[in-house]
């Protein structure tokens, strides 16, 4: 190569590197109508030269912008997607994560962020088009709610490469498909069509590919239209489903639900009903 295509090249590489992973857009725009979706946050992991992978830099990026959207007041609900019309994301990156030993995972413990995305309060709605593979399928678990294009495929496949599920898929897979599926997925590497994982409970709803983002964002914007206070409350209480026995997410769910009589927009949603009129929430 000449020194000047050699030059060209390193400057691209070098753009390539500073240029976001994530992207932010909010509010949201409307892909068919171009009209800002209130309150909706869109993040769209941005790596689609392969396939959006998980690297460790994408991850701080994603995780430091969830963290700065949940205690942004403008910001209700966020939609995370993937760039360009292949994957979500198809997994960890496998490049950086091939020389790792337990120690540098121990040190770096960048494992730490999935915890914190475990903590945004503020509902995540994943839409999921094309591979959601690995770190990719788990980060679309981790999300509260799946919107499936007709093409998305879930899958573990990590056991094809030496491994194991590393942050929740074994876990959330299981509870969310049963153990003999879980385990025959896990086991065996095999991906999971978007048809197959709305059956059997994974994803909330599948559409057709170019409405994907649409149909999220439109979720989106009906759960942004909701009083935030309770938003939160429910989305705590049904994490609690997996967390605790019958009985304490009972007595969650209830201590929740009084503690909501304290709010504004309790006052203004059963007055709003009772006259007939819309409610206007506060988030008080
Ligand atoms: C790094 C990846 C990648 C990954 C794809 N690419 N997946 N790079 N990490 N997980 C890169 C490829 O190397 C390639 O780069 C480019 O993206 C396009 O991918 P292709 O393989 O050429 O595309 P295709 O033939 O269409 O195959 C798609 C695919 C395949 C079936 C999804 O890419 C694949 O099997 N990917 C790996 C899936 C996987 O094993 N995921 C689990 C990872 S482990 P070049 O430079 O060659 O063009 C994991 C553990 C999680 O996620 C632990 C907790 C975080």
């Amino acid at each position: 190569m000449s020194r000047r295509g050699r030059a060209a090249t390193e400057a691209s590489e070098a753009a390539a590197a500073e240029r976001p992973r994530v992207r932010l857009e909010l509010p949201a725009s409307h892909p068919h109508t171009g009209r800002p979706v209130d309150g909706v946050a869109l993040l769209t992991l941005d790596r689609p030269e392969v396939l959006n992978a998980l690297d460790s830099e994408t991850m701080r990026q994603l995780v430091e912008t969830l963290e700065r959207l949940d205690v942004d007041d403008a910001t209700r609900c966020t939609v995370l997607t993937g760039a360009g019309d292949k994957a979500f994301a198809a997994g960890a990156d496998i490049r950086e994560m091939a020389d790792a030993t337990p120690v540098s995972l121990t040190i770096a413990n960048s494992f730490a962020r999935w915890e914190r995305i475990r903590r945004i309060r503020k509902p995540i709605v994943a839409a999921v088009r094309g591979y959601a593979l690995g770190g990719g399928c788990e980060l679309a678990m981790a999300c509260d709610t799946i919107v499936a294009a007709e093409d998305a495929v879930f899958g573990q496949p990590e056991i094809r490469i030496g491994v194991i599920p590393g942050a929740g898929g074994t876990q959330r897979l299981t509870r969310a498909l049963g153990k003999a599926k879980a385990m025959e997925l896990i086991l065996t590497g095999r991906n999971l069509p978007a048809r197959e994982a709305e059956a059997h409970g994974l994803v909330a709803k599948t559409v057709a590919r170019e409405e994907t983002l649409a149909a999220a964002l439109e979720l989106a914007g009906t759960i942004a239209s909701m009083p935030p206070l309770a938003v939160m409350a429910a989305k705590e209480a049904v994490n609690r489903a997996y967390d605790l026995p019958l009985e304490a997410g009972l007595e969650f769910e209830r201590r929740n639900f009084f503690l909501l009589f304290a709010s504004e927009d309790q006052k203004e949603g059963m007055a709003a009903f009772v006259a007939k009129r819309a409610p206007e929430w506060k988030g008080r």
